[in-house]
């Protein structure tokens, strides 16, 4: 049996699950460490990837050529851009993007990438699946389920919200989510993003994302486990 690969990008958004394993090694490779044992009854491999688009595509790269992973499961936090969503609201992701991507000078639209035949990648749908079900029984907020938008770029005001949505639409913002995705495509490897709410992305988003980071980032831990255990 294949393990499940679990990625954070901080300390924070990974830490239940480090404290509820059973560890059985670690390892490290490129600087990042890759943790291997069983959460309640599933084999996993946990990591924290670091923040940003290029230490995620490593994280994931590793994951799937080191440890053969099913799927890949990242969780952690994430900028609202849908204006129903408040701080601790849920995101699974349908999709996801990278928003700073620009080509605009050849013609193509923001947020595709030249020569290649999707720069959407889809999320796998029995996953998309488990996580609504664990999440549906979570009472602590709403659950919405939509394109996630990742970028490079710490999100923090309300132009570049609008810009966002009205470019390219998408439900929440971060920094790593489509590059997990994009990987994922590249190996036709299953992946899911788990975001909690920690801001809005805008004015108040560097203070908002001090305040309610780590809590936001043990929602979305905790929804991942529920996943873990309904599988
Ligand atoms: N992660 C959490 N909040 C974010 C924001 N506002 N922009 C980018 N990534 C984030």
């Amino acid at each position: 049996q294949r393990p499940i690969g679990l990625i954070g990008a901080m300390a924070e958004e990974i830490a239940l699950f480090l404290e509820e394993m059973e560890i059985e090694a670690t390892r490290e490779l490129a600087d990042i460490t890759y943790t291997t044992g069983r959460l309640n009854e599933t084999e996993v491999v946990v990591c924290q990837s670091g923040v940003g688009k290029v230490n995620a595509a490593v994280c994931t790269q590793n994951l799937i050529r080191e440890y053969g992973v099913e799927a890949v499961i990242f969780t952690g936090v994430a900028g609202a851009l849908d204006p129903s969503l408040d701080i601790g609201d849920i995101v699974v992701s349908t999709a996801c993007q990278q928003h700073d991507v620009d080509a605009t000078a050849l013609g193509l639209p923001k947020g595709t990438i030249p020569f290649q035949e999707t720069s959407i990648f889809k999320a796998d749908r029995k996953w998309i699946r488990l996580a609504e079900e664990a999440a549906a029984g979570w009472t602590g907020g709403k659950v919405l389920k939509g394109k996630i938008l990742s970028g490079d770029q710490f999100i923090a005001n309300a132009d570049a919200v609008r810009a966002l949505r009205d470019s390219l639409g998408g439900v929440c913002v971060e920094m790593e989510g489509a590059a997990v995705a994009h990987v994922c495509h590249l190996h036709r490897i299953p992946y899911v993003v788990i975001r909690s709410m920690s801001d809005r992305a805008d004015h108040s988003a560097d203070i908002n994302f001090a305040d309610f980071a780590v809590a936001s980032a043990r929602r979305s831990n905790g929804i991942v486990q529920e996943m873990l255990n309904r599988r």
